[in-house]
C-alpha cells in the first residue's frame, strides 16, 4: 500500500514530474496503456511529454483511453474530450489518433456504448492513470454519491461540475448535461494512479480526498485504498494538508 504525496514548486514542475515518471513506465513498457484526464489541470504533464518525445521518447505504440466523455456533442466538437485530447495530446506528440479511445458521446446508445467500453478498458489494463480532481472531488465525472462499485456509466454533471467547466463554453446554458464516464471501479483497476492538482482553489477538495473519511460523498478519497498512488500539488493546492505535505 502506497500512498505518496509530491509537493512541486510550480503547476509546469508537477506536470514535468508525472510526465518523466509516464517516460520511465513507456521506456520499460512501449506498448503501455495509459489513462488520460480533461481539464486545465493534466495540461502541463501533456506539454511536457511532448517536450519528452522531443528529445526521443518514442510514445508510438502506447494506447490511450480517456476517463470519460459528454454526451451530445458531436466527436468533432472542439469541447467534445475527443477533441481536447487530441489538441493537447496526440497531436502535440506526433501519434496516431487511432491510439487514443475515448467514450462515444451519443445520448441515444449511451448504455451499450459504457459496457462497450469498460469491455475495451479491461482487455485493456490501465498501467498508470492520470487524474484530476474536481472542486467537489469528482474524479473523472463521477460526483458525489457515486459508488466506488460503479463501472463505466451515464451519469448527470452536478451544476458546480457544469458551471465549473462553462469557461470553455460560449454560456452555461451550452454545457452538456450528461456524459458518460469510466465508473470509480474503473479507474481503481488502473496499476497506478497519478492525481495532479494546483491551486488554491483545489485545496479543499484535495484536503477532503487524502485527509478522509474515505467516502462515496467524496469520491477521490477512494485513492486512499489503491495499492499505488501518487498525488502531486503544488504548494497552493497542498496548502490544507500541511501534516500530510511536510
Ligand atoms: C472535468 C473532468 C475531470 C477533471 C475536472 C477538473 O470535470 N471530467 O476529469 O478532473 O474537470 O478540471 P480542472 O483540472 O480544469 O479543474
Amino acid at each position: 500500500m502506497s500512498l505518496t504525496v509530491e509537493l512541486a514548486l510550480s503547476e509546469r514542475a508537477a506536470g514535468r514530474s508525472i510526465a518523466l515518471r509516464l517516460a520511465e513506465v513507456i521506456a520499460a513498457k512501449p506498448a503501455a496503456v495509459i489513462g488520460v484526464a480533461t481539464g486545465s489541470s493534466p495540461e502541463p504533464i501533456y506539454a511536457a511529454l511532448a517536450d519528452l518525445v522531443r528529445d526521443g521518447l518514442d510514445a508510438s505504440q502506447v494506447t490511450w483511453f480517456a476517463l470519460d466523455e459528454y454526451l451530445g456533442l458531436p466527436a468533432a466538437h472542439p469541447q467534445s474530450y475527443r477533441s481536447v485530447l487530441e489538441r493537447a495530446l496526440i497531436r502535440p506528440l506526433g501519434l496516431d489518433p487511432a491510439s487514443l479511445h475515448v467514450p462515444a458521446g451519443h445520448p441515444a446508445t449511451a448504455d451499450a456504448d459504457a459496457e462497450a467500453y469498460e469491455r475495451l478498458i479491461g482487455e485493456a489494463q490501465v498501467d498508470v492513470q492520470i487524474l484530476g480532481i474536481g472542486h467537489n472531488g469528482h474524479i473523472g465525472f463521477n460526483e458525489p454519491g457515486t459508488p466506488f462499485a460503479s463501472t463505466t456509466h451515464r451519469a448527470v454533471l452536478t451544476s458546480t461540475t457544469r458551471k465549473a467547466n462553462a469557461r470553455y463554453f460560449d454560456s452555461l446554458d451550452l454545457v452538456p448535461r450528461e456524459c458518460l464516464t469510466q465508473g470509480i471501479a474503473t479507474i481503481m483497476r488502473a496499476g497506478t494512479l497519478e492525481l495532479i492538482a494546483s491551486g488554491a482553489e483545489k485545496a479543499p477538495a484535495v484536503a477532503r480526498a487524502l485527509r478522509g473519511p474515505v467516502s462515496e460523498d467524496c469520491p477521490a478519497s477512494v485513492v486512499n485504498l489503491h495499492g499505488s498512488v501518487r498525488v502531486t500539488v503544488d504548494a497552493d493546492a497542498a496548502s490544507l494538508l500541511s501534516s500530510i505535505a511536510s
